[in-house]
């Protein structure tokens, strides 16, 4: 596997690809299993294997949050060499960001609306900031990115479609830990107590997936899975159900995520679960 560590090794690096195709999985380091599957899926479906690892300061709304975010570099590297991966980016902040003040950045507008994007404002700008520039650093024929990151899915998706970039994106299921809990480098941050309460966030999706073909208000049912979740401990930005766009359902919408966001101590987690009914 070979690590680069600047733009101007990267585009060496990919200066002999001629036609073959290359496969970008973005992350911000400390893989887990959910990244390996996309490596997996990514090696799968092109000649070449790329993740790039970048803690991307401009998608963190708190500065504590982007301190303490998991880094793993000689491990994260480990596991992409015994995975197969091809090329690895870990670049810098000046690297990526080299004016003090962004002369250019990335928004998109209704998949960002709402959700994540009401608790987090300024993240998805941040995300489509960077994916772009990854995009356009890597110009890969395809770039995976995991379900469990819904909304963040519909923001690049959006970008992509709308800015006309030519890159295929792949979507693959969240995997998840035995007990359901969906794998996050977060995770590793929550105490053993905040741990054991942290399977019920999935539980109450699925127990409002059950409700849901009987149900003739979806509101209610967001607010009792809410309530559930606070009184175990968790503290709620959201428990939403929506049609696959994001947009509010109505009763007629067979196709739907179920979303949540919440805090446990001082780590936030997201999960969501898509039904057909
Ligand atoms: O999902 C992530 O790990 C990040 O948001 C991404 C897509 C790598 C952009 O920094």
């Amino acid at each position: 596997m070979q690590q680069v560590f600047t733009n101007l090794e990267l585009q060496t690096a990919l200066a002999d690809r001629a036609s073959s195709s290359l496969a970008l999985v973005p992350t911000m380091g400390n893989i887990h299993r959910g990244h390996l599957e996309l490596v997996k899926s990514a090696s799968q479906q092109a000649d070449r294997t790329a993740v790039s690892i970048f803690v991307n300061p401009t998608q963190f709304n708190q500065a504590d949050d982007y301190q303490h975010y998991p880094r793993t570099l000689d491990a994260d590297l480990e596991q992409l060499a015994a995975a197969g991966v091809d090329l690895v980016f870990t670049p810098d902040v000046e690297q990526l960001y080299p004016h003090a003040t962004l002369r250019a950045q990335v928004e998109a507008t209704v998949a960002a609306t709402g959700l994540e994007g009401a608790h987090r404002p300024g993240h998805f700008r941040g995300v489509a900031t960077i994916v772009c520039k990854l995009f356009n650093l890597f110009q890969p024929t395809i770039a995976l990115f995991g379900k469990k990151d819904y909304q963040q899915l519909a923001v690049i998706r959006a970008m992509v479609e709308e800015l006309f970039l030519p890159v295929v994106l792949g979507a693959e299921e969240t995997v998840r830990e035995a007990d359901m809990v969906a794998m996050s480098s977060r995770n590793s941050r929550l105490t053993a107590g905040q741990r054991q309460i942290a399977p019920l966030m999935y539980a109450t999706l699925q127990s409002l997936a059950d409700q849901i073909p009987a149900a003739s208000d979806y509101s209610s049912l967001e607010q009792s899975a809410t309530a559930t979740l606070n009184d175990a401990g968790f503290k709620v930005d959201y428990v939403a159900i929506r049609d696959r766009y994001l947009q509010l359902p109505n009763q007629q919408t067979r196709e739907l995520v179920i979303l949540a966001a919440a805090e446990l101590g001082n780590v936030r987690l997201i999960d969501n679960l898509e039904i057909e009914h």
